[in-house]
């Protein structure tokens, strides 16, 4: 029997043979052909994104083996960075979220949003920081996007990293800003969404 080593909301994370099988489970309250429509194009397009992400230089697992609703992929020894953060010295902390900043500074620059960053989507080997779950993710030109992207990145760390959310956050932005020309306009529109989100009341 294989080994569940994570049951999310959409999919199914199981070891095999060493490898990490992430298959989109079934969703009963879809409808049948949406549903399996759905979890097809979900699949496909992490495939294409990590693969993606992985020619650029940010650190992603080597895929085995796609089926339509499976991916098959290197299992990643590491912490995630979740942890991670959790139990390290500041200039750990410094140093590995201005990683993290340079990394998706490398993906917006080639229109790549992941489209969940947590850090619990983050993987570190102790050498490089691995992204992984592209599921969410897009290709993009939009600053818009892009924003919301960086959005969500602060919301998860306020939300799980509170206490260290500041050196987390300044350092994030420091490599951000070195790998990305338009990082300026997209920290302008993240904080344009917070007005509007403030304005509108939902926060
Ligand atoms: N290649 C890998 N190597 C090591 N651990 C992995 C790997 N892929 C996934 N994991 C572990 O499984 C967890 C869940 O994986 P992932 O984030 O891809 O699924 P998910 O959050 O359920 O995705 P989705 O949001 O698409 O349903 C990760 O947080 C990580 O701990
Ligand atoms: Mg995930």
């Amino acid at each position: 029997m294989p080994k569940v080593i994570y049951r999310g909301a959409e999919s199914v994370i199981y070891l095999d043979d060493g490898n990490v099988v992430k298959e989109r489970a079934r969703k009963s309250y879809r409808i049948p052909e949406i549903d399996e429509k759905l979890r097809r194009e979900r699949t496909r397009k992490e495939v294409r994104l990590l693969v993606d992400a992985r020619a650029l230089g940010v650190m992603t697992p080597k895929i085995i083996e796609t089926g339509e609703t499976k991916i098959t992929m290197k299992h990643i020894d590491g912490k995630r960075v979740k942890e991670l953060l959790d139990t390290s010295d500041r200039s750990t902390i410094a140093r590995t979220c201005r990683e993290i900043g340079r990394l998706v500074g490398r993906l917006h620059s080639n229109n790549i949003v992941h489209g969940d960053l947590t850090t619990s989507n983050m993987i570190s080997t102790g050498r490089d920081i691995y992204f992984i779950d592209f599921s969410l993710g897009d290709t993009s030109r939009k600053i818009e996007d892009k924003g919301v992207d960086m959005k969500l990145l602060h919301e998860a760390l306020e939300s799980t990293h509170f206490k260290i959310l500041k050196t987390c956050w300044d350092n994030i932005i420091k490599g951000y800003k070195a790998e990305y020309k338009d990082a300026v306009k997209v920290l302008e529109k993240v904080d344009e969404i917070e007005r509007r989100a403030r304005y509108s009341g939902k926060e």
